[in-house]
């Protein structure tokens, strides 16, 4: 790519993030296109209910609120949350999977290399630490009541 229009890019690339955190709690952190911005916002008000419904641990709530704000709702219900789209399954008691940290990750940032066919997409633009914190929040998600 020729140098100019890299930094074109570069440059509408942090507009972007500039104008994601002027919108907040709504910012689109994933890689779906889906319009979930006031679904978004729905979950990140009904993160407090997870925490208590689930009893998440301290260390899940940063993971809970990548997971409202990034368009993982568009897809997964979550604890009553979020819809239900291309046969997501619902993340509530995921954590009893035990799939782990590590797998949690490497899925997330590529499923179709840890699942050929599917058709979540991928959020390596979460960058590593919002991708660990995911993990965290899913793992903790033991579906208890
Ligand atoms: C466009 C729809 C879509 C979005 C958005 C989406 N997913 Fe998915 N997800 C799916 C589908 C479909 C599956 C089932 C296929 C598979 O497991 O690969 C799935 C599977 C999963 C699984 C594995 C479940 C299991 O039982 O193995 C996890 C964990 C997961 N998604 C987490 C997330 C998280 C976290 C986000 C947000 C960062 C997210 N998903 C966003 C569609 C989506």
């Amino acid at each position: 790519m020729p140098r100019r229009s890299r930094r074109v890019l570069l440059l509408c690339l942090l507009g972007g993030v500039a104008a994601g955190v002027a919108a907040g709690a709504t910012v689109v952190f994933g890689g779906s296109s889906t319009p979930s911005g006031t679904l978004g916002a729905q979950a990140a008000r009904d993160v407090p209910t997870w925490v208590e419904d689930e009893h998440l641990p301290r260390t899940a709530v940063a993971g809970a609120t990548v997971f409202a704000v990034a368009g993982c709702t568009a897809c997964h219900t979550y604890d009553g949350s979020g819809r239900s789209a291309l046969n997501a399954p619902d993340l509530t008691s995921i954590g009893s999977h035990r799939l782990g940290i590590g797998f949690e990750i490497r899925f997330l940032r590529c499923p179709t290399c840890v699942n050929p066919g599917s058709p979540m997409p991928h959020f390596e633009r979460l960058g590593a630490a919002r991708l660990r914190q995911l993990a965290v929040f899913l793992e903790a998600s033991k579906g208890a009541r």
